[in-house]
């Protein structure tokens, strides 16, 4: 490509990526024919996020744009912006809605303020594995809670995981249900994630991730729940003393984009994206538990003591947990909880 040409072609890409953010943010008109979108046009895409890029999330994101950059022969650009860089924890839904991002993958917990239904994956031992929780996604329960973010304009169009949840804290080790009395822990912006704590008599504090380790540090809280791989990235484990691999709860995410600016993409760049996401979970789902594992391993290489918690130990949590079930039935979604009762009911011995 000659001098100008690459001038020419840098400039339509230009063009083409600030008509689809001003469209996805502020009309319904569509600005090109996009049933087809031209030979010369070039799609920027951006991906913000709020973790490393060493974990499942982080990870994900890159191979996605990898595989959005070979499918479309390099004409359509995903620009990943790991830890918040565009949009931080807590603004990033914002930034969506705006249309100053086009793609996302805030955890379920973040979703709780606007639709509070997402908050069942953050019941505590609701899911025995894996499998349970992509039968919850990929059934009735999932297709329900994915219809809901259409009232916020947003489109859901996959999950990926992260992981199984684990809890530190600098002041005790985390054994029993009573070992909890007293502390504050950060949570993220979920409900049952704060009756989760209060079950065990505890404080949740919700704190944005980005601003966690900070709180730790300072002793603003005493702990924190987690996945390896978000403790060991963002260091979480230097600022704290113990830690109970209590494999409590499920981290997952939903990838997210404005309708709008979806539905103004062309159908083949729809395709391509489409056709990269189902790679990309699949690839996620296959590896997440193991670079869980494998964080885990370097964590335990630190200071940090950590416990595995036994059967005895969890079905004492678990039975604290109780009132947690309660209020979800009670306060969000008492139609789901039946079969979220009955995951559960499967993983007694
Ligand atoms: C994330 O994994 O996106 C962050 C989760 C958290 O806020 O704890």
């Amino acid at each position: 490509m000659s001098g100008g040409q690459k001038r020419r072609f840098r400039f339509v890409a230009l063009v083409v990526s600030l008509a689809l953010l001003a469209l996805s943010g502020c009309g319904s008109q569509r600005a090109v024919d996009h049933e087809q979108w031209g030979s010369e046009e070039k799609i920027v895409i951006t991906f913000s996020h709020v973790v490393a890029e060493n974990t499942p999330k982080g990870l994900a994101a890159r191979r996605f744009a990898n595989l959005v950059r070979e499918k479309s022969k390099g004409r359509m650009l995903v620009e990943v912006f790991p830890n918040g860089q565009l949009a931080g924890d807590g603004e990033e839904i914002q930034a969506l809605q705006d249309g100053r991002v086009h793609l996302i993958a805030p955890s379920t917990g973040k979703l709780a303020a606007l639709f509070p239904a997402w908050q069942v994956f953050d019941l505590p031992y609701a899911f025995p594995d894996q499998e349970a929780v992509v039968t919850t996604m990929e059934g009735p329960i999932g297709q329900k809670l994915f219809r809901t973010l259409q009232r916020g304009g947003l489109r859901g169009l996959v999950m990926w995981d992260n992981g199984w949840k684990q809890m530190t804290s600098s002041r005790r080790p985390l054994i029993t249900p009573e070992d909890f009395v007293g502390q504050r822990f950060r949570v993220q912006p979920s409900r049952v994630l704060v009756e989760q704590f209060k079950a065990l008599g505890a404080t949740a504090v919700a704190i944005p991730f980005d601003q966690t380790f900070r709180a730790l540090e300072t002793r603003q809280v005493d702990g924190q729940e987690n996945t390896p791989s978000n403790i060991y990235w963002k260091k979480f484990h230097e600022v704290q003393w113990y830690m109970t691999v209590s494999n409590h709860g499920y981290l997952g995410y939903v990838v997210l984009t404005n309708n709008l600016y979806w539905e103004n993409l062309p159908k083949d760049v729809q395709l391509i994206l489409t056709e990269a996401l189902a790679e990309t979970t699949a690839w996620v789902r296959e590896n997440a538990g193991r670079l869980n594992e494998r964080d885990l391993d370097h964590i335990r290489m630190g200071r940090i003591e950590v416990h595995f918690q036994t059967e005895q130990e969890r079905k004492a949590w678990k039975a604290a947990f109780s009132p947690v079930y309660d209020y979800f039935a009670r306060e969000v979604d008492a139609e789901r909880i039946q079969a979220i009762r009955e995951l559960e009911r499967k993983q007694e011995p």
